[in-house]
Order: structure tokens, then sequence, then C-alpha cells
């Protein structure tokens, strides 16, 4: 099972390394830390598996502010978060600058979190499917099932809510996606220690995303002890 940590834009390279030498990752869970890009560096110092919170699509050449997947590969990152709902929210991200973005890091040997999810209005009126076929086929239709590849399934209006889908919601829409594409799929939106076993033991559900709950050496670690005792 795969537990990854995604701290989004929290922790500095001092805190990152103060988490990173205090944090082990328990036995028969596979812990990925994926700080902020200034903070690779030093989570990598203390041996863990980082990701990177985005890839571009280019090896190289004039995109200011993005970083490229033989750039992390250099560094010892081994993979990239793509197409987080905040990225697509807020920075213009699409289905089909995640689907090259993806089909890139692949391509460059980096493993891939393409993340999925739909909003709250789209489940309201009935679009699930629809929102999710439309935006896992984009990826598909570039790579298929790649070995390097898992899906997350992020409802949007269950990420740093507090509002959790239930561990039915989760299993119907983990089973639905990989009825477009057969690859591991993590959910996450709002997973914390306590609903952590529940969600993970759910059929189709291959591991989590934790945002909030990844922020602390303690939560992140109940989160990746509850996957061990399952796995
Ligand atoms: P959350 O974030 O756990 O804080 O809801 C999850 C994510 O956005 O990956």
């Amino acid at each position: 099972m795969l537990i990854a940590a995604n701290w989004k834009m929290y922790k500095g390279p001092r805190e990152a390394r103060a988490f990173s030498e205090a944090f082990r990752a328990p036995k028969g869970v596979e812990a990925v830390i994926c700080p902020p890009y200034v903070s690779l560096a030093a989570t990598l110092e203390s041996g863990h598996v980082v990701f990177a919170q985005n890839v571009h699509w280019a090896d190289e050449g004039a995109f200011t502010g993005e970083i490229s997947a033989p750039m992390l590969r250099e560094l010892g990152v081994t993979g990239a978060i793509v197409g987080h709902s905040e990225r697509r929210q807020h920075f213009g991200e699409t289905d089909e600058t995640v689907a090259r973005r993806t089909l890139a890091a692949l391509e460059s040997g980096l493993r891939v979190i393409a993340c999925v999810g739909e909003s709250l209005e789209e489940r309201e009126t009935g679009q699930m499917e629809l929102v999710l076929r439309i935006q896992v086929e984009a990826i598909a239709d570039g790579v298929g099932t790649h070995s390097g590849l898992v899906l997350a399934y992020e409802p949007v209006w269950a990420i740093g809510t507090g509002k959790t889908a239930s561990p039915e919601q989760a299993k119907e829409a983990h089973a639905l996606i990989k009825s477009f594409l057969d690859v591991p799929v993590l959910y996450g939106g709002s997973v914390k220690p306590e609903n952590a076993a529940e969600l993970l033991s759910q059929p189709a559900v291959d591991g989590a995303l934790v945002g909030g709950a990844s922020l602390e050496v303690e939560s992140f670690t109940a989160i990746c002890q509850a996957a061990a005792s399952l796995s």
C-alpha cells in the first residue's frame, strides 16, 4: 500500500529536515513524501522516497517557474504528483496539460500520482461519472496502464474541508475509475488517523494521498500504521 504525504505549500527546508529525521515508515507500507520544491533536497537527506508536487513536460526550455523531470531525477526525486485539483483550480491546469505532464514524467523514468475528482456541484448534478471518465481517459489515452502510474481519487469537496467521502462513496468511485483505467488508485480528501483504516480497507482503495494530516509526524505515522496493519 502506498501512502503519500502532500505537504502543499508548507515546510521550508528546516521544517522538512526535522520531520524527515523524526519520521520512520512502518514496515509493509510505502511512504512517499511530497514537499515543496525548495525542500526536496532536505527531505531526501534522510533516505525517504520523495516525489515533487508537479513536473513540466519539457526537459528544458523557456518555461519560467517550471521544473523538469530530468532535473528532479538528478536530485534523487523518484516521482511527481500531477493534476492536483488545486493546480486545476488555481493555476489553469487542464486535462490536456495533465496528460502531457504525466506522459513526459513517465517517459523520463519518474513515477506519477495523477489526480482526478469531481466537484460538489458535479456530484450533485449527476455528472460524477462523466467527469471522472473524461479526466481518466485524458491520461489513459496518452499512457495506458504504465507500471509507474497510479491515480488518486480526490473528490474536490473533501479536500481540506474535513469532509471525507464515505467508505461506500470511495469504493464506488474507485471501482468506476478502475473500469476506465486499471491501475492502483489512492484515496485523497481529509484522510486522518481516525478514518484511515476504514477507507483503506475498502476494495479498490490502494493507498492514500494525505494533505493536512501529513504535516505532523505523529498523525502521518498513525495513518501509515493503519495501512501497514491492513497489508
Ligand atoms: P487533505 O488534502 O488531506 O488536507 O484534504 C488532500 C490532498 O489535497 O491531497
